[in-house]
């Protein structure tokens, strides 16, 4: 159940709701996330709030509770329409005490008013006397027993009642109203019941066996993150009054959402599978898109789940990101202006750091501050706490940042953006990357030692070769779009020159780190993923088969240091954004390396989508397929037996990429695009679209 909570979450890009039932169930584990409402919490520094529950509606048949872990179920179905966001669950059901009854529940987050939340609820008896619905606000939330939130104020005003909800550390106020209505059926009464934290309105009715009776509830959310708190509850009242009925909103929403997938959709013909999977992943994409907000990113879990508690990593850039800034800039573009902002908080990091310039976050929430945990309990015995290290010595998430800055005005053409702010990612990351680079006097290079790469399996490394090429390219990208800027927009560039202390002697040394940075690539092609990799242990995934869990768990933390098995590509990453840095050659012998020693089935689910397009590349077409499954599925059929924690977000980005850059091998340079048809069997056509600055372009292969 948990895992089907978090394939049937339904949003707006305001928030997102997980798939549990209105009238729920034991261990539901429900939860509706807003963006940007964090809140302190021991260990892991801030979380994702889980909000009040806006859910609830518990019905009553001649006095006996429905509820589908009791009583008879005859029948049952949900479906999730990610055309339009629209949830839908059929059940037939009879209670202990004979009473029998069709109930059809539909909801949804409407997207074309982001505050305005609509479910509705029928049922046919097949019996006569009374039905009796519950509808209510619990504000008795928690994520997974830590509370959040308390209880500031609810009320009654004409028939509509709300709930107004503070969170402890940050304040941020949360106002929910409700409105509840029978559109058939006979009313016998109606009472408000104000229970503290769960206002709740109740309406009883004629049941008569064939009538059926349909129940309306919406609700209107604001947060004192879109309004001043004391407007909350009023903005939240005057809005309900406005909200469409039901009708016109499912319309209303229904346009909204295709406008969403009109530049964006992905249609495969001759895999009815793969079309559904891909969509599927493009959908929760979709929901968690903040399409009015500047100020958030999408967390790894998007807002589908308590894992990683919607702090962003690197999945956000280079992984979802790239969907975005070719179907629809301007979500890219809030992103993107979400890590600007945090410059400062980047540049605290490094100085913290005894460095200079920005350095971003491994996890980053609400401030941009550091908020990866230091320790955690040991999954594999929780008395025991382990060290992570990501968020001290995984650099190379600065870089990630610039290349998706630099890589979305590239596609977009967006000069304007790129002079306010992205040039300025790209200076003041570069300018950490010089001042964190140590010279080797012995070997007369730069290098950057003790990191941990995209392989998270193996941590305290030197040199290696995705971080040190990544962070030599953010330096020659930053000497370039300084000329760039110099010629484009002089004013600006000078004041940067001013502000970020380019002088002329930094920039030489710039350009010494650039020539001089440690990032060989040996006679034999093969790159090595850090320095004294290749001494390690050889491991090989097809001698580890049969196995249903991670090569760490397999060979425990310190095993897993000292072996090749790696997490996720990590050169093939690399090769992957600067693909056209390298040869075809140089990209076959280290696909041909690396994917056999990466766990792509248990290890981290960012890779597949990837080595799907390599492998493409390369001539797999088999195991670039099954690496697509890999990721299409992964949510789906719930491959990693952790989807109960959330969506992987960026392995749903990934999935668009490998469909898009893989299997149609779009490529995009300065003066134009080429595709190169690698379609799967049994795929009979492929279409989509993409922007290229500004401009709509259409692709579509046939087998
Ligand atoms: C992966 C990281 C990723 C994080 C969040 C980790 O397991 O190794 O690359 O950023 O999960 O998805």
């Amino acid at each position: 159940m948990h895992h089907q909570e978090t394939i049937f979450t339904i949003g707006n890009g305001y928030l997102c709701t997980r798939g549990t039932f209105e009238e729920g169930y034991p261990g539901d584990r429900g939860a509706t996330f807003i963006h940007g409402v964090f809140d302190a919490a021991r260990n892991v520094n801030t979380e994702i709030v889980n909000e009040p529950d806006w859910l609830p509606l518990t019905v009553y048949l001649n006095g006996e509770r429905f509820g589908i872990n009791h009583g008879v179920v005859a029948s049952y179905r949900r479906t999730l329409s990610v055309r339009d966001g629209l949830l839908t669950r059929t059940v037939v059901w009879q209670s202990p005490g004979g009473h029998r009854a069709t109930f059809t529940f539909e909801r949804f987050a409407s997207l074309a008013d982001p505050h305005a939340l609509y479910l509705r609820c029928h049922i046919v008896p097949e019996f006569s006397g009374t039905l009796e619905f519950r509808a209510s606000l619990n504000g008795h939330t928690d994520n997974l027993g830590v509370v959040h939130t308390y209880w500031v104020d609810q009320g009654e005003r004409d028939g509509v009642v709300y709930l107004d909800n503070r969170t402890r550390e940050t304040k941020i106020e949360t106002a929910y109203a409700m409105r509840v209505q029978t559109t058939t059926g006979h009313q016998l009464s109606r009472a408000v019941w104000a229970v503290e934290n769960k206002p709740c309105v109740m309406v009883r009715v004629q049941a008569r066996p064939g009538n059926e009776i349909v129940l309306d509830k919406q609700v209107v959310v604001y947060t004192s993150r879109d309004v001043p708190a004391e407007q909350v509850v009023s903005t939240t009242l005057e809005h309900l009054n406005n909200v469409a009925a039901w009708d016109q909103a499912v319309e209303k929403n229904a346009e909204a959402w295709e406008d969403a997938w009109e530049n964006s959709d992905a249609v495969i013909e001759g895999d009815d599978e793969a079309q559904r999977a891909v969509r599927f992943n493009l959908y929760q994409l979709h929901i968690v898109a903040p399409r009015r907000d500047d100020r958030v990113s999408i967390g790894a879990k998007a807002l589908s789940g308590f894992g990683y508690r919607g702090h962003a990593f690197w999945d956000a850039e280079i992984f979802m990101l790239p969907f975005f800034t070719h179907t629809a800039p301007a979500i890219a573009r809030n992103l993107l202006d979400y890590r600007y902002r945090h410059l400062e908080a980047a540049r605290a990091k490094a100085k913290a750091n005894g460095c200079e310039g920005a350095q971003f976050a491994w996890e980053s929430a609400d401030t941009g501050e550091e908020v990866t945990p230091t320790w955690i309990p040991d999954p594999a015995d929780r008395r025991r706490l382990i060290r992570i290290w990501t968020g001290d010595i995984e650099i190379h998430i600065s870089a990630d940042i610039a290349y998706a800055a630099h890589h979305y005005w590239r596609m977009t053409g967006d000069d304007t953006w790129y002079i306010e702010k992205g040039v300025e990612l790209i200076l003041d990351t570069a300018k950490f990357w010089a001042s964190r680079a140590e010279w080797d006097a012995e070997n007369q290079r730069y290098e950057y030692n003790d990191v941990i790469g995209p392989d998270e399996y193996h941590d305290h490394v030197n040199n290696n070769a995705y971080t040190n090429r990544m962070a030599q390219w953010n330096l020659q990208t930053a000497l370039d779009v300084l000329d760039w800027l110099n010629a484009e927009a002089p004013a600006r560039a000078n004041e940067l020159v001013n502000e970020l202390d380019l002088t002329p002697a930094r920039l030489a040394q710039w350009q010494d780190v650039i020539q001089k940075v440690y990032v060989p690539i040996p006679p034999s092609g093969v790159i090595e993923q850090f320095e004294g990799y290749c001494n390690l242990k050889p491991v090989y995934m097809a001698a580890l088969e049969p196995r249903d869990i991670s090569t760490q768990q397999l060979f425990g933390i310190e095993g897993s240091n000292q072996r090749q098995a790696i997490k996720q590509p990590d050169v093939l990453m690399l090769l992957y954004l600067l693909r056209e840095h390298y040869a075809d050659d140089i990209v076959r012998v280290n696909y041909d390396f690396y994917a056999p020693r990466t766990d792509s089935t248990y290890g981290s689910s960012l890779g597949p989508g990837i080595q799907a397009i390599i492998a493409c590349e390369v001539g797999k077409p088999d195991e670039a397929y099954k690496l697509f499954q890999l990721a299409a599925e992964s949510d789906l059929y719930d491959l990693r037996r952790n989807a109960s924690d959330g969506i992987h977000a960026a392995s749903c980005g990934a999935t668009w990429q490998a469909v898009v850059f893989g299997f149609a091998g779009l490529r995009i340079t300065e003066t134009g695009w080429t595709v190169a048809n690698r379609l799967p069997s049994g795929w009979t056509r492929l279409a989509f679209k993409f922007l290229h600055r500004g401009k709509l372009q259409r692709v579509e292969l046939t087998a």
